[in-house]
């Protein structure tokens, strides 16, 4: 069992580490670990993200900090650097810290051990660990696993991305690691044009909680380009709700909000005619 609520976690001394996972790329697995980093960083827990996306780095980008990279998390690994010399802290937050990820390696340079070696470094200092996952599910995603106690699966509400995300779920389970959701770039019109699945339809394919759904928001596109997370941002629905999520990994009852656009199966039992 992980110690979701417990902050640093049921053991005082240790931090929970998360890996923020999708199988599918591009649905939004980076813009979540940096908006979700800051977030607990605003509620004043100390955060680390660490990329783990070997030889495609973005989250430094996404942070505004890829002017600072000095060692990485290879360096870490291989103990080519001492693991202080590594983090970078954010602008923005004096709780918030990056480990990147090397630029020029393969991702089976580092091991699933290496990796839980550089976790180790800094589980006693940081109350949230969070591991930005490459896509896919090979070399890359398990190390990005390992020593994580839970997952968050990133999923859009689209059926390859889903499918992906099943995926997903099922290799987590198997390895032990409990699974919530992120439904991102939910476009509201079009769930109640029936053009998209809604909230209801993703949870009953995936059978998985849900941690948080977010809207599909220009916000997050201008705060990728200018380097700080969209929590900054009051005035965006998606920051808004990064911020929600926050409070929900903390242990928070925060109700997801219900979107509406009923479900695929409600929808056509109305048609058929027979009741649901
Ligand atoms: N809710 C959203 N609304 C609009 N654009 C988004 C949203 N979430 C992510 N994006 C954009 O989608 C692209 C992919 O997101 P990213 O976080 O890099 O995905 P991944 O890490 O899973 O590959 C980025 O350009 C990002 O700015
Ligand atoms: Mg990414």
């Amino acid at each position: 069992m992980n110690n979701r609520a417990g902050s640093p976690g049921a053991n005082k001394d240790l931090g929970e580490v998360i890996v923020i996972t999708s199988g599918k790329g591009g649905v939004g697995k980076t813009t979540t670990t940096a908006s979700l980093g800051a977030a607990l960083a605003l509620r004043g827990k100390r955060v680390l993200v660490v990329d783990a996306d070997i030889g495609l780095r973005n989250l430094d980008v996404i942070l505004g900090l890829e002017n600072r990279i000095v060692f990485n998390v290879v360096d870490v690994a291989k103990k080519i650097c001492k693991p202080a010399q590594a983090i970078i802290k954010s602008k923005r937050s004096n709780n918030l810290y990056l480990l990147p990820a090397s630029q020029t390696d393969d991702k089976d340079v580092i091991d699933e051990a290496e990796i839980r070696f550089v976790l180790e470094q800094f589980r006693r200092e940081f109350h949230y660990i969070l591991v930005d996952s490459p896509a896919g599910i090979e070399q890359g995603f398990r190390n990005a696993c390992a020593g994580a106690e839970s997952a968050i699966v990133v999923t859009t509400p689209e059926v390859s991305a889903i499918r992906d995300a099943d995926r997903v779920v099922g290799l987590l389970s198997s390895k032990g690691i409990e699974a919530r959701l992120i439904i991102n770039r939910i476009d509201f019109d079009m769930v109640r044009r029936g053009d998209m699945l809604s909230v209801r339809d993703v949870q009953d394919i995936l059978g998985v909680e849900i941690l948080g759904v977010i809207e599909r928001d220009e916000q997050i596109i201008v705060a990728a380009n200018t380097g700080e997370p969209v929590v900054y941002n009051p005035k965006s629905k998606a920051g808004q709700a990064f911020t929600r999520i926050a409070g929900r990994v903390c242990g928070e009852q925060i109700p997801v909000p219900n979107f509406g656009g009923g479900s695929i199966w409600s929808r056509l039992t109305r048609r058929l005619g027979v009741a649901s």
